[in-house]
C-alpha cells in the first residue's frame, strides 16, 4: 500500500482558557505531537490539530473577574497556549479557536444539520448545572454536588433547544460492538457501554441565561451549549460549514479523525453526545477515541483549582524540552494516572537520558573521530568478526518491529523501555569489545575489528535516534546530525533497517547532548515555580490567567479546610486569589464551603496506615466514603451511630488507593494536634447544612 496517500487526522481537545496552561495539558499535546511527529516520518499525509475552547459561562464568570471582556480574557490565555505550544516545539498544523468565524460556520451549520434531520426539539429544562464541568447534572437535586467534581451545582430553570439523545443509545452501542477499536483503552470502553446501557436522557444543548456562546441559527437569544460548540472543532478547523471549496475539500479528505486524544474525565462528551450528533448529522464517527489518565503532583490531579501546578515552561527552561518528553512518555503508563515529581524527573533523565544514551552516544563517536578520522569505519564481513557482533545486530531488528507494534499501541513507555534495552546491550557490547583496548593493538585484524565495533555500535546508535526520533525531537536530531546524517525528520521510518549507515561518511561535530543534572536543577525548578506563584498571587486581580475561581469552584485554599486541604506543590504554593491577601476571607467565599451534619455509618481501619480510618458516612442525600486521619484518637466502634461535620463539597482526594469525597472537620488540640471532632450539644437531623 503507498502509505504516502493514506491520510492521518489527530486531535487534542480544545483548552479552557479559565487557566493557564500547565503541565498536564502539555502532556496530552506531547503525546499527540509524537504520534503525528511518527506518522509523518512513516509517510502519513499527516493533520495535527489543538487549540483553545473560549465559550460557556465558566469562561465568562472568569473573564468578569479578571475584569475583563470574555474576549480579552480568552485572547490573553489562548495566547499563552498558543506560545507554550510554539516553545515546546509541538508539530501542529492547525490552532483552532472556538471564538474564530470558521468555528461559528462550523458550529451553527452542524445545529442547522441535526434540527433538519429532525433531532432538535424546544423545551424547558429545570435541575442542576455545574458550570465546573459545564455539565447537566440530571440526578442531582437543588444545592447538591456534581457528581464528577464535587463543586455544588446551580439551578437552571430555562427554555432550551433538545437534542434527541435517548434516541441513538441502540446505534451508539452496535457502533461500539462492531467497532472494538473505537473507545481505547478498553476498560474506557467497558464504562461508557455500562453508562449507554444505564439509558440516556435528551441532552439540553443551548443556553438563554447568558451571552458568550455561538448564537444558535435563526434564534440568537440562544447560544449552543459549550460542549457541543466544542466537540464541533473537530470538523470546523478542517472546513465544516466553510464556503470556500479548497477547505471543503479538506474536510471531504481529512474528516473522519483517525484519533481523538483526551483526558479520562472528558470520555463521556467525546464516546457518547459526540458519536451521536454525528450520527444525527449524517456524518461518519472517528475511528477512534483514545484516553490517556491523569498527571497527578503527590497523588492528587495537577489543577488549578488545587493550586498543586508546575508549569511546563519550568522543566524546559532548566531541563530542556526533550527531558520532559522523555519523562512523561516513558514514566507516565499511557492510560493510567502518571505522577510528577522533579526527583523522579531527575533521576529519569540522568539514568536514561545523559547516562543511557548521552554515553552511547558520545564515546562511539569521539571514537570514530579518534581512531577514524571522523568517517564512519567500514566493518568487514568476514575479517575478525564475534558472534557479539550479530548478537546486537537481532536484537536491533527486534527493537524495530516491537517499538513500532508498541508505539502504535500506544504503549509508548514499553516502546521506549524496549529501544533503551538495546542502548543497554550496546553499552554491555563496549565495555565487553573494549574497543580502546583494541585500537592500541597493531595489526590489520585489529584494526578491522575495531571497524566492526564501532559501525555496530554506531549503527544501533543510529536505529535508535531514528526509533525515538518522534519522542525526543531535538536531541535525536542533534545525534543524526553527528552521526553526518542531515535532516532526521525526512528519514524515511518505514525503510529503517540494518546496515543504513553510509560507510565513510563524513561524522558532524560531536558535542555532549545531555548534561548532566544535579541537585541544583532541582532547586531551580522548585525556586523558579514559588516565583510564578507569588507573581501569580500578587497579581491575581488583574490577570486574565491568574483570575480568582469561578463561582462553584472553591476560591482559595481555604476553603479546602487545614487538615484535608489536597497538599499543595511543595514547590508551588498554592495560588491565592487576593480575597486573601490580607487573610480575610469574604462571606461568600465562606459559603462555597458546604459544610454538613453526616452520621458514621461504616468505621474501620485503613490496613498499613495506622492513623487513617476508612468511614461511611451519611449526609442525607448520600452515604460518602470519607478517609480521615483521627485513628489514633477514635475507635472505629465508638464511631458509628455518631454524627459528625463534614465538609461535603471538596474535590475527591486518594488516600492509600481509597477515594475521600469529603473532610471530617476536628478542632486539633495540643502539641500533637491530636483530632477532637465537632459535634452538637442539641440533636440534628442529618444532612443539615451549617452556615
Ligand atoms: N475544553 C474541554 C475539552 C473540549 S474538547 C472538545 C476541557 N478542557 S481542559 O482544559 O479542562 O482539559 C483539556 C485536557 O487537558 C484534558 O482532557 C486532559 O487531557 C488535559 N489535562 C488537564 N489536566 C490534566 C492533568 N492533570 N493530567 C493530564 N491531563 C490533563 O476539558
Amino acid at each position: 500500500m503507498d502509505k504516502g496517500s493514506q491520510k492521518f487526522y489527530i486531535t487534542t481537545p480544545i483548552y479552557y482558557v479559565n487557566a493557564r496552561p500547565h503541565v498536564g495539558h502539555a502532556y496530552t499535546t506531547l503525546v499527540c505531537d509524537a504520534i503525528a511527529r511518527r506518522k509523518r516520518m512513516l509517510g502519513f499525509d499527516t493533520y495535527f490539530l489543538t487549540g483553545t475552547d473560549e465559550h460557556g459561562q465558566k469562561i465568562e464568570r472568569s473573564a468578569v473577574a479578571a475584569g475583563m471582556t470574555p474576549k480579552q480574557f480568552a485572547d490573553e490565555v489562548s495566547g499563552l497556549f498558543r506560545s507554550l505550544f510554539e516553545k515546546m516545539n509541538i508539530s501542529n498544523d492547525d490552532f483552532i479557536r472556538t471564538t474564530e468565524s470558521r468555528h461559528k460556520a462550523g458550529a451553527q451549520e452542524l445545529f442547522r444539520r441535526l434540527q433538519a434531520n429532525g433531532h432538535i426539539y424546544k423545551g424547558k429544562y429545570t435541575g442542576q448545572y455545574c458550570v465546573f464541568d459545564e455539565l447537566y447534572v440530571d440526578a442531582a437535586g437543588p444545592g447538591a454536588p456534581c457528581p464528577e467534581c464535587g463543586r455544588p451545582t446551580e439551578t437552571v430553570s430555562e427554555e432550551n433547544y433538545y437534542f434527541k439523545l435517548s434516541a441513538f443509545a441502540d446505534q451508539l452501542l452496535a457502533h461500539y460492538q462492531q467497532n472494538p477499536g473505537f473507545i481505547r483503552p478498553e476498560t474506557r470502553r467497558n464504562e461508557v457501554i455500562a453508562f449507554v446501557k444505564s439509558g440516556l436522557r435528551d441532552l439540553s444543548i443551548s443556553r438563554s441565561t447568558f451571552k458568550w456562546g455561538i448564537p444558535v441559527p435563526g434564534d440568537p437569544k440562544h447560544v449552543m451549549y459549550v460542549w457541543l460548540d466544542a466537540l464541533i472543532n473537530y470538523c470546523s478547523a478542517i472546513g465544516l460549514g466553510s464556503k470556500d471549496e479548497a477547505e471543503q475539500k479538506k474536510f471531504e479528505h481529512y474528516w473522519p479523525a483517525d484519533v481523538h486524544m483526551i483526558g479520562k474525565e472528558i470520555i463521556r462528551f467525546h464516546c457518547v453526545y459526540w458519536p451521536a450528533f454525528l450520527m444525527a448529522a449524517g456524518l461518519p464517527l472517528p475511528r477512534s477515541v483514545v484516553a490517556h489518565g491523569w498527571l497527578l503532583f503527590e497523588e492528587n490531579k495537577m489543577s488549578k483549582s488545587r493550586g498543586n501546578i508546575v508549569r511546563a515552561e519550568t522543566v524546559i527552561d532548566v531541563m530542556g524540552n526533550d527531558a520532559l518528553r522523555y519523562f512523561l512518555l516513558r514514566e507516565v503508563v499511557f492510560g493510567h494516572d502518571g505522577s510528577f515529581s522533579f526527583d523522579a524527573l531527575v533521576q529519569r533523565y540522568n539514568s536514561d537520558l545523559a547516562n543511557d544514551l548521552g554515553n552511547l552516544s558520545s564515546r562511539t563517536l569521539t571514537m570514530i573521530n579518534r581512531y577514524f578520522n571522523g568517517s564512519v569505519p567500514y566493518p568487514s564481513p568476514t575479517v575478525a568478526r564475534k558472534a557479539t557482533d550479530d548478537v546486537i545486530k537481532e536484537h536491533a531488528l527486534k527493537v524495530i518491529q516491537e517499538f513500532g507494534e508498541l508505539f502504535d499501541d500506544f504503549q509508548f513507555s514499553r516502546a521506549l523501555e524496549t529501544a533503551w534495552s538495546l542502548v543497554g546491550d550496546v553499552n554491555k557490547y563496549l565495555v565487553d569489545e573494549e574497543p580502546w583496548i583494541v585500537a592500541e593493538k597493531e595489526g590489520e585484524e585489529n584494526k578491522a575489528r575495531l571497524a566492526t565495533i564501532l559501525y555496530t555500535a554506531a549503527e544501533a546508535l543510529r536505529i535508535v535516534t531514528a526509533l525515538a526520533h518522534p519522542m525526543l525531537p531535538e536531541s535525536t536530531a542533534k545525534i543524526w546530525n553527528q552521526l553526518g546524517l542531515g535532516e532526521i525528520s525526512k528519514f524515511n521510518l518505514a525503510e529503517l533497517k540494518w546496515a543504513q549507515l553510509p560507510l565513510g561518511g563524513k561524522l558532524g561535530k560531536v558535542e555532549p547532548v545531555f548534561p548532566r543534572a544535579d541537585k541544583t536543577s532541582i532547586e531551580r525548578m522548585q525556586q523558579m515555580e514559588q516565583e510564578r506563584a507569588a507573581q501569580a498571587a500578587s497579581t491575581a486581580t488583574s490577570s486574565a490567567a491568574t483570575a480568582p475561581a469561578q463561582a462553584g469552584q472553591p476560591a482559595t485554599q481555604a476553603a479546602h479546610g487545614p487538615t484535608d486541604a489536597a497538599p499543595p506543590a511543595k514547590a508551588a504554593p498554592p495560588v491565592q486569589a487576593a480575597a486573601v491577601a490580607d487573610g480575610k476571607i469574604s462571606i461568600d467565599d465562606f459559603m462555597k464551603v458546604e459544610l454538613r451534619v453526616g452520621m458514621v455509618k461504616v468505621a474501620e481501619k485503613v490496613k498499613g496506615a495506622d492513623k487513617l480510618l476508612r468511614l461511611e458516612v451519611d449526609i442525607g442525600t448520600e452515604v460518602r466514603q470519607l478517609v480521615a486521619g483521627i485513628a489514633l484518637a477514635y475507635k472505629p466502634e465508638d464511631l458509628i451511630g455518631r454524627k459528625v461535620v463534614i465538609v461535603a463539597n471538596l474535590q475527591p482526594r486518594k488516600l492509600r488507593g481509597l477515594e475521600s469525597n469529603g473532610m471530617i472537620v476536628a478542632a486539633s488540640v495540643g502539641e500533637d494536634g491530636k483530632p477532637v471532632l465537632a459535634g452538637f450539644l442539641e440533636d440534628v437531623p442529618i444532612g443539615a447544612k451549617l452556615k
